[in-house]
């Protein structure tokens, strides 16, 4: 496998959630200058688009990539571009078209102009069948479209590497929290929206049951992984290269709220489940991360404790 061609990095929906976070952590890194932001979207004073270089991109462009690859002397891409599960089974069409049509236009454009490519997965790859703590090899039968966008985006990456030798990474993300950027529209949002409703109003109507239990982490967290993921030597990972399960927490809607509750007295919480809790229920309550633990080492720095607390500082100041 040859080295990516350039020392830019260039990252598609960098807007969203986890690209508001990733694009600081790579500027921090790598200089504003060498981190190029893209998405389908402008947004006037979003720090992704004042912070550096910001481009205009459609991921469905792949000649687009290519040429901004070319031109601006692009490495690796983040390619973060895609639509989360409740967007996404409202319409299933577009869902297929923008997460595996622009994951195919990514490493199409990688393959061209020999780039590095971090593409992300989800633990909606599992479906009803897997176990409720799901190993890094348990089946992927998702029962949501977006699971099967995801199941098809670590297969193609697993196509492009064995034969075009594009070196592709990525993780099955768990539901993430953190407070720079809203959540893009997925069934994990409650674990977010929580927080803001519990500092503004006082009170939180949770979209699932109390007991639903899934797979969750911190931003920060979910950043460090990426970038260790990156930085791992090729050698060093194997099979489960496009797809880790990561170490991860786990905690129920009820123990998330009485967290906050905790802390913010006289928050209340009801639970008025509505079609996102289907989506929950076939996806497991928590991961085995073992494979990622012992072929590129990393764990977790937030607890469930630690994490509310620095939700609840991060909102209160921004
Ligand atoms: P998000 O919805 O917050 O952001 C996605 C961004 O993609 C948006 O800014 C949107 O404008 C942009 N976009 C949509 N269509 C586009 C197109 N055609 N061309 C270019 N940009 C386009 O999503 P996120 O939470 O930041 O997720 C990023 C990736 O991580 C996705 O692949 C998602 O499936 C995966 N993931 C996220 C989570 C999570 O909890 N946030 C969990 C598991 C996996
Ligand atoms: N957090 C994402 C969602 O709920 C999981 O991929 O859609």
């Amino acid at each position: 496998m040859s080295d990516a061609t350039g020392d830019k990095v260039l990252v598609t929906g960098a807007l969203g959630q986890i690209g508001t976070d990733l694009i600081q952590a790579l500027r921090e890194r790598h200089g504003n200058e060498s981190v190029i932001a893209s998405d389908i979207r402008e947004s006037a004073g979003h720090p992704s688009v004042e912070g550096g270089p910001f481009m205009i991109l459609d991921v469905l462009d792949t000649d687009g990539i290519s040429r901004i690859c070319q031109n601006e002397g692009v490495g690796t891409i983040y390619h973060l571009a895609a639509l989360l599960s409740a967007v996404g089974e409202r319409d299933p069409d577009l869902c297929r078209r923008i997460n595996v049509g622009g994951t195919i236009s990514v490493l199409e454009a990688a393959k061209v102009c020999n780039l590095k490519v971090y593409s992300p997965s989800s633990i909606a790859v599992f479906g009803p069948d897997s176990p409720k703590h799901a190993t890094q090899g348990a089946a992927l039968n998702p029962t949501t479209v977006y699971g099967e966008t995801k199941v098809m985006g670590e297969a193609l990456a697993r196509e492009y590497l064995g034969r075009f030798g594009v070196d592709t990474r990525g993780i099955r993300y768990p539901g993430l929290i953190s407070y720079k950027a809203p959540p893009g529209g997925g069934t994990t949002d409650y674990a977010v929206e929580i927080f803001h409703a519990a500092l503004k109003e006082g009170h939180y109507e949770c979209f699932v049951r109390p007991e639903t239990r899934l797979p969750m982490l911190y931003m920060d967290d979910a950043i460090d992984a990426t970038l260790t993921l990156m930085d791992s030597s090729d050698d060093s990972l194997g099979d489960s290269r496009v797809g880790y399960n990561i170490p991860c927490l786990s905690f129920s809607a009820e123990e998330l709220a009485n967290a906050i509750s905790e802390r913010i007295e006289g928050f209340t919480c009801v639970f008025v489940p509505d079609v996102r809790q289907e989506y929950a229920d076939s996806w497991p309550d928590s991961i085995d991360g073992s494979v990622a633990e012992s072929e590129w080492i990393w764990s977790p720095d937030f607890d469930l404790s630690s994490l509310v607390d620095e939700m609840l500082r991060g909102i209160s100041s921004s």
